[in-house]
């Protein structure tokens, strides 16, 4: 049986401009359409301003994988420069090949294989720290994500003094700086006082990581050790990109996957006789766990609309676009459209053994810019959930449900509390 977890807020057809401008400030999804989930693609036209939102999948892709002809939108590599530098999240052309050429090895199978282990104790740890009665997931998963960042990168727990600290100020920085918040995304001026304090939270978060970086010894066997070929300079960017990126996208969809298990018992029954009662075997060998992961991702895609803009003059299903004009993928809405997925709003993780429209799934990305750490997401994502089932039974709280909102992962509006019962063997 498939169950419809939460949605947004749903939202009446045709609103203005102006109305959707006061929803955008709110969260992104506010200010889209509810007929996004109908329509191939969406116009936004203003006297002075122009965007495209992509839901068609062919033409998503085409986007993804044409990245020279559809760069990063420079609007989002400027917010973020304070803090990730010219890490390869935001350069684009020669710089950003040097970076990934860099950066993939690290990132092969075997060598996220590797990472097993450490990932494992990560979650040793959290199971530690989970008493019975209700949980705040998404603190749960920020936690456990961000410590597998530092066991895999840096050779350190979160347990430890120094990554403490770059985990402690990281919570900081996205306290004043929910990233890619509409003000972002608006343009406004650099001396605006939230923007001032993003960027001193963001120069401190630096600090401590370069102090980390200082404070190695040169014997470690991590994920830092393998980019060797950086610059200094080039591996602090990277350093607090792979925090940021590897960290908080993990932990959304930690967070959702658990809210939908809670929701649907039965699917939850399947996951537990999956995973048996001993040791969590590597992925590969929970393939009805790893539909579960595969549907959440559909579902609530933490990053869930991807910025571009047009290098030049060009067209899309035939409708001009400029150069400059931005073009948003949106993972989240393709993900859901009503014209390629059957009942697309529903927990079915059965659907993964029937055919289904795999073009119109990308929460990692597409083309030559894809998450490098998608296979590293997917162990760590797979092993937690098998984990946390093993040992408690999650439940939904009545009346406690949780809304989802966009920044640059998806959230819940007022964080996600869920009802922990040990499970007896
Ligand atoms: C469920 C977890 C994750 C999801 C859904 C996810 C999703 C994504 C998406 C959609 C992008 C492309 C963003 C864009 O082009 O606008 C991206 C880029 C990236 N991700 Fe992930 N990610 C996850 C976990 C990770 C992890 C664990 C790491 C590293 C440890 C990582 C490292 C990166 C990097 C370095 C990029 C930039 C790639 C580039 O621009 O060439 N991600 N991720």
């Amino acid at each position: 049986m498939s169950v419809i977890p939460p949605m947004p807020d749903s939202r009446p057809p045709g609103i203005s401009i102006l109305a959707r401008w006061r929803r955008f400030r709110r969260d992104i999804f506010a200010s889209q359409p509810e007929r996004l989930y109908r329509a191939q693609m969406a116009e936004l036209r203003a006297p002075r301003y122009r965007s495209f939102t992509v839901v068609q999948p062919e033409v998503a892709r085409h986007v993804l994988a044409e990245a020279d002809a559809f760069p990063k939108s420079r609007v989002l590599a400027r917010t973020l420069a304070p803090l990730l530098g010219r890490s390869v999240f935001v350069t684009n052309g020669p710089e950003w090949a040097r970076g990934r050429a860099i950066i993939d090895p690290a990132f092969s199978g075997g060598r996220v294989r590797q990472m097993l282990p450490r990932m494992r104790e990560a979650g040793e740890r959290m199971l530690q720290g989970i008493a019975p009665g209700v949980v705040e997931v998404e603190e749960l998963t920020a936690r456990v994500t961000a410590d597998v960042i530092l066991r895999a990168m840096f050779s350190r727990p979160i347990d430890d003094a120094l990554a403490g600290e770059v985990f402690e100020t990281f919570r900081a920085y996205q306290r004043v700086q929910p990233l890619a918040s509409p003000i972002d995304v608006m343009r406004l001026p650099d001396w605006l006082p939230r923007r001032r304090r993003g960027q001193r939270e963001a120069a401190r978060l630096r600090q401590v990581m370069a102090r980390m970086l200082a404070a190695r010894t040169g014997d470690e066997e991590d994920m830092i050790a393998r980019l060797g070929a950086l610059s200094p300079e080039a591996l602090l960017d990277n350093a607090v990109m792979f925090l940021l990126a590897g960290h908080e996208t993990s932990a959304s969809a930690l967070s959702w996957a658990l809210l939908c298990l809670a929701l649907d018992p039965a699917t939850q029954d399947r996951v537990v006789a999956e995973v048996g009662t001993g040791e969590i075997p590597d992925f590969r060998q929970l393939p009805f766990t790893r539909d579960v992961w595969r549907e959440v991702l559909r579902l609530y895609p933490p990053v869930p609309m991807l910025p571009r803009e047009s290098a030049a003059s060009t067209s899309l299903r035939d409708r001009p676009v400029r150069p400059g004009d931005p073009v948003i993928l949106s993972p989240w809405h393709t993900g859901r459209s009503e014209r390629v997925w059957d009942d697309p709003h529903a927990f079915d993780p059965d659907r993964w053994s029937r055919a289904v429209p795999s073009e119109a799934w990308f929460p990692f990305s597409a083309g030559p810019r894809i998450c490098p750490g998608a296979g590293f997401a997917t162990a760590e994502g797979v092993l937690f959930l098998a984990m946390i089932v093993q040992k408690w039974r999650v439940e939904p709280i009545e009346g406690d449900l949780p809304r989802p909102v966009a920044h640059l992962t998806v959230r819940s509006a007022d964080g996600i509390r869920l009802r922990f019962t040990e499970r007896v063997a």
